[in-house]
């Protein structure tokens, strides 16, 4: 009887120890993850990007981003996470006055934790290339750009898409 309670204790363990584990590479400065299952996610809203990068985005939101957006109130709490796709604007091939997603660019995070992220307006950011952390130097530029131009929406830019 002792084997397979041995072994009961260790599957525990084995679970416990991936829930806490990082889910994927971490990005650098402000060690945010790609967050689990995030496809699923509701939207809270869409962009289009013209110039050189000519991209369609969407911005999906865990249930505390979306409660958040709901009740309308600001600050967005603590733990509340934001991921926007983008996707090269494609025209498309079936009717040509409509834009598709094309090839898939970059997946971008922030993740709402006001101790971790206190001198970054309580954000951490994640910016990822296939799954892939990018540079310091791109995570260098997130909170200047969100605070130069979001500061009075909590640095976050998206508008619940009613
Ligand atoms: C030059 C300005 C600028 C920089 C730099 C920038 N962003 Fe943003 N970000 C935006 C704008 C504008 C939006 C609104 C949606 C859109 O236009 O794509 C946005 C939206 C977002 C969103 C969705 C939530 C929101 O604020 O609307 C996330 C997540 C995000 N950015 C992450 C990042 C990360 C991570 C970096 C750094 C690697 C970064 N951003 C750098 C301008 C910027």
């Amino acid at each position: 009887m002792k084997a397979p309670l041995l072994f009961s204790l260790l599957c525990l363990g084995a679970a416990n120890a991936t829930s806490a584990a990082p889910r994927g590479p971490a990005a650098p400065i402000y060690g945010v993850t790609l967050p689990r299952a995030y496809r699923a996610w509701r939207m809270i809203g869409l962009a289009q990007e013209t110039g050189t990068l000519d991209e369609l985005r969407a911005v999906l939101g865990n249930r505390k981003a979306v409660a958040a957006y709901r009740s309308g109130r600001l600050p967005f709490p603590d733990g509340t996470v934001l991921v926007k796709l983008a996707w090269k604007r494609e025209t498309s091939q079936e009717f040509s006055p409509a834009f598709v997603p094309g090839a898939a660019t970059t997946v971008q995070v922030m993740v709402k934790d006001t101790r971790r992220y206190a001198s970054t307006g309580g954000w951490g950011f994640g910016r990822f290339i296939h799954g892939r952390p990018a540079d310091e130097a791109q995570h260098k530029t997130c909170f200047a750009c969100h605070q130069a131009r979001a500061q009075g929406h909590d640095f976050v830019f998206t508008r619940l898409a009613a």
